[in-house]
């Protein structure tokens, strides 16, 4: 059984980026779990915070995930170009304390994916999030490309994917994705 934790960058009700991360789940192939882990918990990231208090509760339980999980797939908005702060920000934590990334982060597989309503999918913020992967020594899967454009298209009001095309490209994604874990 090959377990994946699967984080939406976004917190907006009717996102595309959660409703991109549940679809993923359902068409996950079988053996291959998604677990879903929510970001929305997560205070700004505060280093006094942290000295006084450690690592906030919402936060550990996402490490705990992350560290269990075979794989991370981060569904990615995009703001301004580049990645989402709250997005930013709740990995930020997670790779806190820095002595925890080595077991937490280092060499384990991740993939990203987004959607945006404009043409491009999210393109410029994937590409942002690799500096940070490569930093947290993730082994980031890039044989596949998974850019949603036309969004407000493809999902329902409540943020649920309804194009059958993208659907199976989602599919293939995953299986993609799983395949990777798994090498
Ligand atoms: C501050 C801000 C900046 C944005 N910048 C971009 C952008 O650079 N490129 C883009 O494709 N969409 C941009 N958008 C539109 C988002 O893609 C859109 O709000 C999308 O619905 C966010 O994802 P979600 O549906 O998962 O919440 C921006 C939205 C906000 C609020």
């Amino acid at each position: 059984m090959t377990t994946i934790l699967g984080l939406s960058g976004s917190l907006r009700r009717g996102s595309f980026n959660a409703g991109l991360l549940r679809a993923a789940a359902e068409l996950a192939p079988s053996g291959v779990t998604i677990d879903i882990g929510s970001i929305r918990d997560v205070p700004l990231y505060n280093a006094d915070e942290e000295e006084a208090h450690g690592i906030p509760t919402a936060v550990q339980a996402l490490k705990a995930s992350l560290r269990s999980a075979d794989g991370l797939l981060m569904v990615t908005p995009e703001y301004n170009n580049g990645i989402p702060g709250v997005f930013k920000n709740a990995i930020d934590w997670m790779s806190r304390p820095a002595t925890d990334i080595a077991s937490h982060f280092s060499g384990k597989p991740v993939a990203i994916l987004g959607a945006s309503p404009g043409g491009f999918g999210t393109v410029l913020s994937q590409n942002d999030w690799l500096p940070v992967l490569r930093t947290l020594g993730m082994r980031h899967w890039s044989a596949g490309r998974m850019l949603v454009a036309r969004a407000g298209s493809m999902f329902d009001g409540d943020g649920n994917l309804t194009d059958e095309a993208t659907s199976e490209r989602l599919r293939g994604f995953i299986a993609g994705f799983a395949e990777f874990i798994g090498s």
